[in-house]
């Protein structure tokens, strides 16, 4: 008893302090002083930066040239009433008007206010191609494709949301989330595409508004029916948040420390897909980067982006609920990441990814819909022991293993790959006796991409029938589903996938090799390069 009452002491003086030597309304000040590994923004550093490799843009706000005060951020209060985020195909009429009336507004006010659409637009092209540099570094700061890329989105829309309620003077006002999850949501929400509101966007594929069917796994057009496509949907959710999400690192994407070394170039599940591969989706096709939800620079000039990230956010909540918190990340360089935003009094906020983890005490929280992905763990296309049996004989007689297509790990590794055509890979499996709640994963690592078009690929384990090639059947075992850009500098890109429920329920668990296929499904993977296919354990 006596021991914590000392520790909380100390950590509340040790609190003072910091809070006193940071000056809650100084100016910018060195964070990297305190010696920490967090990540956040120099902001008198703003450049120009590439929107596409073709296309440079200039993303920053007018006067960022000297240091502007800020404040540190204060939750709202917790009297005041939470406000609630609804799926957008559920919402009614007054709902709808009063959200067109906020963004209306926001869409008029001029550009130098920093509460303008097109301000907060810019926002999502600073953070994402690259346009500020790091504090205490000349590092590019870029929050896509590691572990702030959750936290970050959450911030932005947060203040996204009280601005907008602020301007229509509605405290209660919450976004709506567009529930792609859910098959009443796999459609673009009716609410976007009337072209009379302020919800309407030109620059969205027209082949794929209602009641076309939202692809969650997109590459290209096919001819499926809805129902198929719901199915395929609902399988590919239970990949990407169930068996392929069971650790942290898996899900949240990888660490990301400050400097130049400390880019890390691995997302999460659901940035892969179906974050980066509706963004592509939505975009039209007749622009070049399938601009503007295709792009990073120009994907929040589209009104359906934030409700498309409310629902990223929305399932972030979903998958620490499933795992009861436990999964959250701890590590204090996560936590002290910063970044500034302006709020709905034209204050300059400096927000810290510990003050977002707790959307309660953000005020906001997400009605529950049912979920049906969580029961949809997939079959096997094949039999699972009569697969590993033909993939032995394919081997001994060396049918395949001579071609081009079917090389082993090793080999691999000693030259990389350009993915121009389907690989398989026989990877040695390491088989141990598991330590309890460690997870197996494939990483295929080294990935380069050149070119700036949308890049996908799909990754099976033990593939036998050909004609059975679909995230329904258990042989899936995740994507790659990449937006070039987001001015991350050179590091090559780390595909993780969990798994081990995947290998148990293909008997292969305990094998000493499986066999990867990797399946390019875009013509762009002509341009990537892969290092090796490799078999780890997450703790
Ligand atoms: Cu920063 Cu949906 O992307």
């Amino acid at each position: 008893m006596r021991h914590c009452l000392c520790r909380d002491l100390t950590k509340m003086i040790l609190g003072k302090l910091e809070g006193w030597s940071l000056g809650k309304h100084g100016v910018i000040t060195e964070e990297g002083k305190r010696g920490t590994k967090s990540v956040g923004p120099n902001m008198t550093s703003c450049h120009p930066s590439y929107g596409r490799k073709d296309l440079l843009v200039d993303c920053c706000p007018p006067g960022f040239q000297s240091p502007l005060p800020f404040v540190d951020f204060q939750f709202p209060d917790p009297q005041s009433p939470l406000r609630i985020r609804r799926p957008a195909h559920a919402v009614d009429v007054d709902y709808i008007a009063k959200y067109d009336k906020a963004l209306s507004i926001m869409k008029s006010l001029p550009h130098h206010d920093p509460r303008s659409f097109s301000r907060q637009a810019n926002l999502h092209c600073l953070f994402c191609t690259g346009a500020y540099d790091q504090q205490n570094s000349n590092a590019p700061l870029s929050i896509h494709r590691t572990w702030l890329f959750f936290p970050w989105h959450r911030m932005m829309i947060y203040f996204h949301e009280r601005i907008l309620g602020s301007l229509i003077g509605d405290e209660t006002f919450a976004l709506p989330y567009w529930a792609w999850d859910i098959p009443q949501g796999m459609v673009i929400p009716d609410m976007y595409t009337n072209n009379s509101s302020s919800f309407y966007h030109t620059m969205r594929d027209v082949s794929h508004l209602p009641p076309q069917t939202a692809d969650l796994n997109y590459v290209s057009d096919t001819n499926l029916s809805p129902e198929d496509q719901i199915d395929i949907n609902l399988a590919f959710m239970y990949n990407q948040m169930v068996s392929g999400a069971r650790k942290t690192e898996l899900f949240m994407g990888c660490t990301y420390k400050a400097g130049k070394e400390g880019y890390c170039n691995g997302p999460g599940t659901i940035e892969l897909a179906p974050h980066n591969a509706l963004h592509t989706w939505i975009g039209s096709s007749l622009n070049p980067g399938r601009e503007d939800m295709g792009k990073f620079y120009s994907a929040a000039k589209d009104p359906i982006f934030y409700a498309h990230h409310a629902n990223i956010d929305r399932l972030w909540e979903v998958w620490r609920e499933a795992h009861k918190q436990q999964l959250d990340i701890k590590d204090p360089d996560w936590l002290d990441s910063f970044f500034y935003f302006y709020d709905e009094n034209l204050r300059l906020v400096r927000v810290k990814v510990g003050d977002v983890v707790d959307t309660i005490k953000l005020g906001y929280s997400y009605e529950q819909v049912h979920r049906p992905w969580l029961n949809m763990r997939p079959k096997p296309s094949y039999p699972p022991k009569l697969a590993r049996q033909m993939l032995k004989t394919k081997e001994k007689n060396k049918l395949e293993m001579l071609s081009r297509t079917h090389v082993s790990s090793s080999e691999l590794d000693t030259h990389g790959r350009a993915l121009d055509a389907s690989l398989t890979v026989k990877v040695r499996n390491h088989w141990r006796k598991k330590e309890k709640e460690e997870e197996k994963v494939i990483v295929v690592h080294g990935i380069e991409v050149k070119g700036d078009a949308y890049v996908k690929f799909d990754v099976y384990v033990n593939l036998i029938d050909q004609f059975k090639i679909s995230p329904k059947f258990r042989e899936f075992a995740g994507t790659f589903a990449h937006i070039p850009g987001g001015g991350a500098g050179k590091k090559k890109i780390d595909l993780k996938l969990g798994v081990s429920e995947l290998l148990e329920d293909l008997e292969a668990d305990q094998d000493d090799s499986i066999w990867v296929t990797l399946l390019p499904t875009t013509p762009s993977c002509s341009n990537v390069t892969v290092g090796g296919v490799r078999m780890e354990y997450i703790k």
